[in-house]
């Protein structure tokens, strides 16, 4: 119904983020959640925070996928995403705080890695260790839980489930961590044993939900099942792709399906790219179009720009078209969904970041480095001060609105397929046919 047209192949489909994450995809899969029977996250862990408004209330999800709220929905935490099994029980328990008793839909892979004490207090460590060096993170051990992955350190949900090999594992890697941490850094060293006791509770409450998703994935897949997989963070934080080494440890946009699920990415029919009319970025790192002044603290307050998370402010600035092209290239996007149009709203002017001159060099291309000097140039606009939010179609949107849509769709040379006006499931317009680039007749 929504996105119905220009499918590729299959009907499964993947939402990623186009920016340095927090564009809105928990309510974007939260509303394509209803044409899914299945909906699968791939990658981060409880750093990502999901927004969905339901009425008047607020759900913040960070490790299970979005798609919990529609009852008979299973959800599936792939291989490639870390878990910190504490948080993921929190989250069970705010679910059915608040009547929702789902906890039989989650399936999650016997593969994904487990996120324990020792990752947190390490991440800790690691950030207050310099100025110089300090990412921003969420503190939520994810680094050091990939660290451990790739240094093939990691204690797997399979191996967690099992009594004794976890009893195993713990002792022998936490002597290995608590010499990093008190020699390295300083750090109280970490008890093994009443980790053990802890944790081993929640395994216990855990073992059920623990299966091969991969198989279940290709499964439903044979029998036509719809699946809509759900990137964390975004595009830019992409440890490949992103402004590195101001990023997070995972693959964040669609190059992280295959490998976070082990479901083939050519089997996806459909990439759906979450971008934001503005931008926002938490955490350290280079964003060209940073408004570090008033108007950027007013679109802070105008989008309640504060980590879902870690409830830090986050750093505001235009659209950067420039990181746009670069995220939907790589990303292989088929179309947009740009949020919070009504955020801008109140602006009369509105802008958007063309084309930079780096290190004195005029480009359109996204740097690799993040030690150059980027000097973005603007295009305007003049805003449309009237408000969005009661508008549901494309014509109902103001002229000008629909001018900078049109904008965004041409410079970023990719199809726009929803707009989100608000916070409510129900404030969006459903562009059908996409809003195409060079539809307006005339092509920036
Ligand atoms: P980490 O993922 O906690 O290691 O943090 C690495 C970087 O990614 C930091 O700049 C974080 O602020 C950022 N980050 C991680 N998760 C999110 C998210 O869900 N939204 C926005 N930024 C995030």
């Amino acid at each position: 119904m929504i996105i119905s047209n220009q499918v590729k192949s299959t009907q499964h489909s993947c939402v990623v983020g186009l920016q340095w994450g927090d564009e809105g995809k928990g309510k974007i899969v939260d509303v394509l959640s209803a044409e899914a029977d299945i909906v699968v996250r791939y990658q981060g862990g409880a750093n990502a925070g999901h927004t969905v408004q339901v009425g008047d209330r607020e759900y913040i999800f960070h490790l299970v996928p979005s798609g919990i709220l529609k009852e008979g929905t299973a959800c599936i935490i792939g291989n490639g995403v870390v878990i910190d099994p504490r948080a993921l029980i929190e989250e069970f328990d705010g679910l059915l705080e608040n009547g929702l008793d789902h906890e039989a839909n989650i399936m999650i892979s016997d593969r994904a890695h487990v996120v324990l004490p020792y990752h947190g207090a390490l991440d800790e460590a690691k950030e207050s260790a310099s100025e110089d060096g300090k990412i921003g993170t969420t503190l939520r051990g994810i680094g050091p839980c990939y660290t451990d992955k790739a240094s093939r350190i990691g204690i797997r949900m399979e191996e967690f489930v099992d009594p004794d090999r976890f009893r195993e594992r713990l002792t022998r890697i936490a002597d290995l961590k608590n010499r990093e941490l008190e020699s390295l850094h300083g750090r109280e060293p970490i008890d093994a044993a009443s980790v053990y006791e802890e944790y081993s509770a929640y395994a216990d409450r855990l073992r059920a939900r623990v299966c091969d998703v991969t198989a279940y994935l290709h499964e439903q897949d044979s029998l036509g099942a719809n699946i809509l997989f759900e990137g964390a963070q975004g595009a830019l934080l992409d440890i490949d792709m992103g402004t590195y080494p101001y990023v997070t440890s995972s693959n964040t946009s669609f190059l992280g399906l295959g490998a976070g699920t082990g479901f083939s990415a050519r089997k996806v029919g459909r990439v759906l790219g979450i971008t934001k009319a503005y931008t926002t970025r938490v955490g350290e790192g280079p964003f060209p179009s940073e408004m570090d002044d008033e108007a950027g603290e007013s679109l802070r307050q105008a989008g309640a720009e504060f980590g879902a998370t870690t409830g830090r402010p986050r750093r505001c600035g235009w659209l950067d078209i420039v990181a746009l092209r670069r995220a939907i290239q790589f990303g292989d996007v088929d179309a947009m969904v740009v949020t919070k149009l009504d955020v801008l709203d109140h602006l009369d002017v509105i802008k958007a970041a063309v084309s930079y001159t780096v290190d004195g060099v005029e480009t359109d291309q996204f740097p690799a480095s993040v030690d150059c000097e980027i000097i973005p140039h603007y295009r305007s606009f003049p805003g449309w001060l009237e408000s969005t939010a009661e508008c549901r179609s494309f014509e109902q949107l103001p002229e000008k609105a629909r001018q900078y849509l049109q904008f965004v769709a041409d410079a970023a040379g990719c199809p726009i397929a929803i707009v989100s006006v608000g916070k409510e499931r129900t404030q969006i317009v459903t562009l059908e046919p996409w809003l195409e680039p060079g539809a307006g007749g005339e092509g920036d």
